[in-house]
């Protein structure tokens, strides 16, 4: 066995930064890192395959344990047969047909909300033209508002009320961080109501209660409220799906389960996404004008004052979809590894033999840094590698979706989102950071998110 090293993966989890310190470990000691006595991170390139690839028979560990909420939903599963019964009815909800045409495409969902509605002065630094946000917050509230249209019939006010109403976002937030520390040793979770000497785990606990009672309101409205029942969003298909057992509705509790984890996999891994997008186009200002002549060409003016770019016309943007795919390699919203357990029998991956119920992950953090797969420019920002046909080689070692049986579900409405976002964003509006020489303020829960984010924008010509 390669030279390891065993590091208190619990410890870094509560300090924010378990990818960072993972990846520093495999700089010095190669591919095979101990995070645990069963617990190894595996950074060689095969290792996607060999670990979160289909026909291994590995399943999730118990890491997941901590994100159970309600009841075990189609994410947090660690039942193969479970799974795949939820993987089949909630995948309806995202087939592209699905999705686009009846929603998006045809317009049924609400309009986006301008981003530039709230200005607060920040002093000297802003030009006349100039409004300034904090991008962080207001993209959260846009994501939020577009999962409350998706799923639940309705945006849930977010960018109306211009503030974290009911404290949702933050919620959310105080949530992942909790369950991806709690899930590195998960038998802790019973107790984290007891743990008085440190409120993070009081307030975690909370903040996932309070999240599912969030949950559970949008099923109880959308169920009650005069909503075209026609309008097939994602509680739709939950409503209409069958449960195999019995062939009536799915229980009550399960449904809600669903709905929660859709509402939590797909508001803030898009809100935080492209935050990061406006701070990589703000640090990489070629790459912005780049982005803007794009979409210059695509949308000439003059634009309709309340502009939204329509999916069938950013969908085949080359640059804008570079853009995306390099912000995801290099800001990974899911940096952390997503541990796997070797199957019975034990199993071989990248050459070695690893024996049953050891937990094996791949760092995505770090093999989206490889110069192996990446070339020598590997930690560059460079869109242009996904440009037209060099992208394809490049897909299978692209983990910000993660692969395999357990990939995301939600990839193709989320690309439709950040495009549409992007696209709309970046054609009417100016960005600049108000503090372009300080690091971005980086911190680590389940999602490597910017904390804040503020930025000046103005609007470009329409
Ligand atoms: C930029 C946006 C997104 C990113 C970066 C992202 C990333 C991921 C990743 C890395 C996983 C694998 C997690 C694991 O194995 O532990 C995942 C799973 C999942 N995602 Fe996404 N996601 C995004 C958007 C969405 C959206 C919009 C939805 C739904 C509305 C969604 C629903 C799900 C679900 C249900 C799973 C669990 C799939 C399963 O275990 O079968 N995601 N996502």
């Amino acid at each position: 066995m390669a030279p390891q090293f065993t590091i208190s993966s619990n410890a870094l989890g509560r300090k924010h930064r378990i990818s960072m310190a993972v990846h520093e470990k495999h700089l010095k000691l190669g591919d095979f890192v101990r995070l645990s006595p069963d617990q190894l991170s595996v950074a060689h390139p095969d290792g996607i395959r060999d670990i979160l690839g289909h026909g291994n028979g590995f399943l999730k560990s118990e890491f997941y344990y901590a994100f159970d909420n309600i009841e075990q939903g189609v994410f947090t599963t660690r039942n193969r047969l479970m799974h795949s019964r939820k993987r089949k009815y909630v995948s309806h909800a995202f087939s592209p047909k699905a999705m686009m045409e009846n929603l998006l495409q045809k317009g049924q969902a609400g309009q986006y909300v301008d981003l530039g509605q709230r200005v607060t002065a920040i002093g000297k630094l802003q030009r006349r033209e100039d409004a300034a946000i904090d991008a962080a917050q207001w993209l959260a509230f846009l994501a939020f508002d577009i999962i409350g249209d998706l799923a639940f019939g309705e945006p849930f006010g977010f960018c109306k009320a211009g503030s974290d109403t009911n404290d949702g976002i933050k919620k959310l937030r105080d949530r992942g961080e909790w369950c991806c520390t709690v899930g590195q040793m998960p038998w802790i979770k019973t107790w984290t109501p007891y743990f008085y000497f440190d409120t993070f785990f009081v307030h975690g606990l909370h903040a996932a209660q309070a999240l599912a009672r969030i949950g559970i309101a949008a099923v109880e409205n959308r169920k009650h409220a005069k909503i075209d029942p026609g309008r097939k969003d994602i509680l739709f298909y939950l409503l209409k799906a069958r449960d195999p057992d019995t062939g009536g509705p799915l229980p009550d509790a399960e449904l809600k389960a669903e709905a929660l984890t859709q509402l939590i996999a797909g508001s803030d891994t898009t809100g935080n996404t492209l935050t990061h997008v406006v701070d990589m186009l703000c640090r990489h200002p070629d790459k912005l004008r780049k982005l803007q002549e794009e979409l210059d060409a695509a949308f000439p003016s003059p634009l309709p004052t309340d502009f939204v770019a329509p999916f069938s016309e950013c969908q085949d943007l080359q640059f804008t979809q570079g853009i995306l795919y390099e912000t995801l390699r290099l800001r990974t919203t899911v940096s952390v590894g997503l541990p796997r357990v070797v199957a019975k029998g034990g199993a071989m991956v990248c050459g070695q033999f690893f024996k049953e119920g050891t937990v094996l992950s791949v760092p995505t953090y770090t093999v989206h840094r490889d110069e192996r797969i990446w070339g020598p420019d590997a930690l560059e920002f460079r869109p242009e590698r996904w440009v037209g046909d060099a992208r394809f080689p490049l897909e299978k070692y692209f983990l910000g979706f993660s692969y395999g049986p357990r990939a995301c579900i939600g990839r193709n409405v989320a690309f439709m989102e950040l495009k549409k976002t992007a696209a709309t964003l970046f054609r009417r509006f100016n960005f600049r950071l108000v503090n372009p020489e300080v690091d971005p303020s980086i911190r680590e829960g389940f999602h490597l998110k910017c904390q804040t984010l503020p930025v000046f924008i103005s609007k470009r010509d329409s």
